[in-house]
């Protein structure tokens, strides 16, 4: 697991060098995509360098990592309608391109399912994107999540609708009780994983994820077990970090190493 500590506005631009480079290499590859304010700065450089005709996703495909359940399409939390708004209908995706669970089908069950096949016949994911909830969420695999589980339906943390009420006007009762979930297993088949957390209130959940045991009670613990893992974190969420010194010592010497 490779451990960046940098400034928050410059995460974003770093991570977008990564994708711009995967697309070039790769036109046609799988993006994972997550939603919440952690990826918005990626999603703005890409856009910019889209605009400026730098970048082209016109082949590129994505995948979100989860959806409430019971918001209809075009209501403005809906996942679906947050990612459009926020980075598909800013970049030259086609139409399509990008897909996320139904959490609104009357079969959950069989979205879950059609979900991972869609994600394993489009070959997998080549990146993914993650932030991290302050309950050590990843996609919204709460605390207790199965390592090895699965797309699914999971029911949010009091935690986790409190941290999302701000997207609902701060109105936690307006927050779904439940949601569609890629699972950690689903998750862990991705080629490779960027995750993006800044500020004071994840810096516990950081601790865990790179420094704590692999556990179930914090489940962004299990990408300790993923080979090309890069967890991007500025200062305030860093600050709990034992190793915190050693991972800028590595960082600072980056190009000493072939
Ligand atoms: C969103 C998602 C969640 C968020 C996490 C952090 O698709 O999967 O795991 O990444 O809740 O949210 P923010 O970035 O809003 O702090």
């Amino acid at each position: 697991m490779d451990v960046v500590i940098a400034p928050a506005d410059e995460i974003g631009e770093i991570v977008a060098d990564d994708i711009a480079a995967l697309i070039e290499q790769r036109p046609d590859a799988v993006l994972g995509l997550a939603t919440g304010s952690s990826p918005l700065r990626i999603y703005d450089s890409v856009a910019e360098r889209v605009a400026q005709g730098r970048l082209t996703l016109a082949r590129a495909r994505g995948f979100m990592l989860d959806e409430y359940v019971g918001l209809p399409p075009g209501h403005p939390c809906r996942y679906s309608t947050v990612i459009d708004d926020e980075f598909v209908s800013r970049v030259d995706l086609v139409p399509g391109a990008v897909r996320g669970p139904n959490g609104d089908a009357a079969d959950l069950t069989a979205a879950c399912a059609e979900y991972e096949d869609a994600i394993r016949e489009a070959g997998g994911v080549d990146l993914q994107i993650l932030g991290i909830g302050t309950d050590g969420h990843i996609a919204f695999n709460e605390p207790g999540s199965s390592l090895a589980s699965r797309t699914r339906v999971k029911t949010l943390t009091a935690q986790t609708r409190e941290d999302n009420a701000r997207f609902f006007g701060g109105d936690v009762e307006a927050v779904p009780y439940h949601c569609l979930t890629q699972g950690l297993g689903t998750i862990m088949d991705a080629r490779r994983i960027v995750l993006v957390a800044t500020g004071e209130a994840k810096a516990e959940a950081v601790a865990q994820l790179v420094e704590g045991a692999v556990s179930a009670r914090w489940p962004a613990t299990i990408l300790q077990h993923h080979p090309r893992v890069t967890v991007f974190v500025d200062d305030a969420a860093a600050s709990q970090l034992a190793l915190a010194d050693y991972y800028r010592h590595t960082q600072a010497h980056r190009h000493l190493v072939s």
